[in-house]
């Protein structure tokens, strides 16, 4: 694409707008956290305010140039990523956190905003935003909204979805809504709050979201527990929710995902076993701190039964934020040692035995070793493909097979692709596998209605037409 039109975009802009071309700021903005995926943008847009965005995107429609709208760049499904070049929509300066509503458990926020700030902010005011991804340090709340971000606590407490109540949206063409209404309850029409939240930057850019707190649960307890098999910590899973209990988290991880996690951070501090195959991380929470052990004493006859060893017990919160530290690296720790593919599979929570026993046996059959962890309650199950001795012919050609079969076995056990990061660039070859046709047509449709020159986030979650 020639980028003549460049000019004419810093022309037509507000002055004191950021457009930036620098070589560093095009550098920033061509990668997420998704493999080692690199798309250049043309340019590179920085507003401040939503007249900024709304302006902005009046100037792209009129001359159906594509944006690509970008939080903190944590992805790992390549949604921020402007694959067809562009204007590259950082939202990063709008990083506002606008009103705590103490009276009514709220907080009014901009895309930008960190999320451990956000819940810094609202905890100093004994609130809780409820939502945890592992990149919470660096991932940004409108990200967060555009992917319908996940992480531990969502098996308590719910995913992004469940804390958005109302979003300033700017369209393609530059006009702005309001979703919905900063109330509890909505029926009044459909519901574009939801229709956006997981819409990756495909139907809109997202400038302010009204986000439901929570009172701040003060007392926790973490419990690391060793399984001599990978299977067996996964049947644990459901046999706890089925003794009534409620953990705030409830996380997996196979010994291998700690080990690299170690490896990464330099801390081998925590002995594992030899025997040891697997770990399941299981925290729970409290208004008081007498509620913990009775939540404890439930659970542990429960894990013995399901053949668990010793667990190791984190009640203060330095010992508990050692091993969310390693928990939270596993990721980075699987990047940093091999090339590798994510899969984000997700299945009900039963059948998560079954799930790790499909993935290890597709492995076998294609000679891939995998790294998998995740959210155990949720049934999400991150699927870390290794490259290991696999040829390049291999990798770009039979593992899409292998990832195929997956998909397709996560669908029979009435799961699907991706739990909480997307489909974004990476898993749209795969969107036949959980829609039919018709149904993928209907999402065109959506898309249609919302994009007519298809300039927001082009090739991303749908599959070409
Ligand atoms: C995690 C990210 C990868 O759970 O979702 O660590
Ligand atoms: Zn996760």
């Amino acid at each position: 694409m020639s980028s003549d039109w460049i000019i004419g975009l810093k022309k037509a802009m507000p002055s004191g707008m950021k457009i930036l071309s620098d070589a560093d700021s095009i550098q920033r903005e061509s990668r997420d956290e998704t493999e080692d995926l690199h798309f250049p943008p043309d340019v590179v847009v920085e507003p401040t305010t939503t007249d900024e965005v709304s302006a902005l995107m009046q100037w792209a429609s009129a001359h159906a140039i594509p944006v690509t709208a970008s939080g903190a760049r944590t992805g790992l499904s390549g949604g921020a990523l402007a694959v067809e070049g562009g204007i590259a929509l950082s939202m990063r300066r709008m990083n506002s956190i606008l009103e705590v509503d103490e009276r009514n458990l709220q907080v009014r926020v901009q895309p930008g905003a960190i999320v451990e700030r956000l819940q810094d902010a609202v905890a100093e005011k004994g609130l809780f935003y409820a939502v945890d991804p592992a990149s919470k340090g660096s991932c940004s709340i409108g990200g967060n909204i555009a992917e319908n971000s996940g992480g531990p606590r969502a098996v308590k407490y719910g995913v992004t979805k469940d804390w958005v109540l109302n979003l300033e949206v700017v369209l393609a063409d530059g006009s702005v809504i309001r979703t919905g209404a900063n109330t509890l309850k909505n029926s009044t029409g459909y519901n574009l709050t939801q229709l956006m939240v997981g819409s990756e930057g495909t139907l809109g850019i997202i400038t302010e979201a009204t986000l439901k707190l929570l009172p701040l649960p003060m007392f926790k307890a973490l419990l690391l527990v060793p399984f001599s098999s990978a299977e067996k910590a996964c049947e644990a899973v459901s046999a706890i929710f089925q003794a009534g209990i409620q953990p705030s988290a409830m996380e997996f991880m196979e010994r291998s995902a700690i080990a690299l996690a170690q490896e990464f951070t330099g801390d081998f501090s925590l002995k594992i076993d030899e025997d040891v195959q697997a770990h399941l991380l299981i925290e729970v929470d409290a208004f008081r701190s007498d509620d913990l052990l009775p939540q404890m004493e439930s659970i542990l006859p429960v894990l013995e039964s399901c053949g668990a060893k010793d667990p190791l017990f984190a009640d203060d919160a330095a010992a508990q934020e050692k091993l969310w530290f390693l928990r939270r690296r596993v990721g980075e720790a699987v990047k940093a040692a091999s090339v590798y593919k994510e899969e984000d599979t997700v299945v009900p929570r039963a059948k998560l035995p079954e799930l790790l026993l499909a993935v290890k046996a597709i492995g076998k059959k294609f000679g891939f070793e995998s790294v998998c962890y995740g959210h155990a309650g949720d049934g999400n199950l991150h699927v870390n493909i290794l490259k290991g001795g696999l040829s390049d012919a291999a990798w770009s050609e039979e593992l899409p097979v292998a990832i195929r079969l997956i998909f397709e076995s996560v669908v029979d056990m009435g799961g699907t692709l991706s739990g909480e990061h997307g489909i974004g660039w990476v898993q749209r070859p795969y969107m036949d596998v959980a829609f039919s046709p018709r149904h993928l047509e209907l999402m065109h449709g959506i898309k249609r209605v919302f994009d007519p020159k298809g300039i927001l986030n082009p090739q991303k979650i749908m599959p070409s037409e």
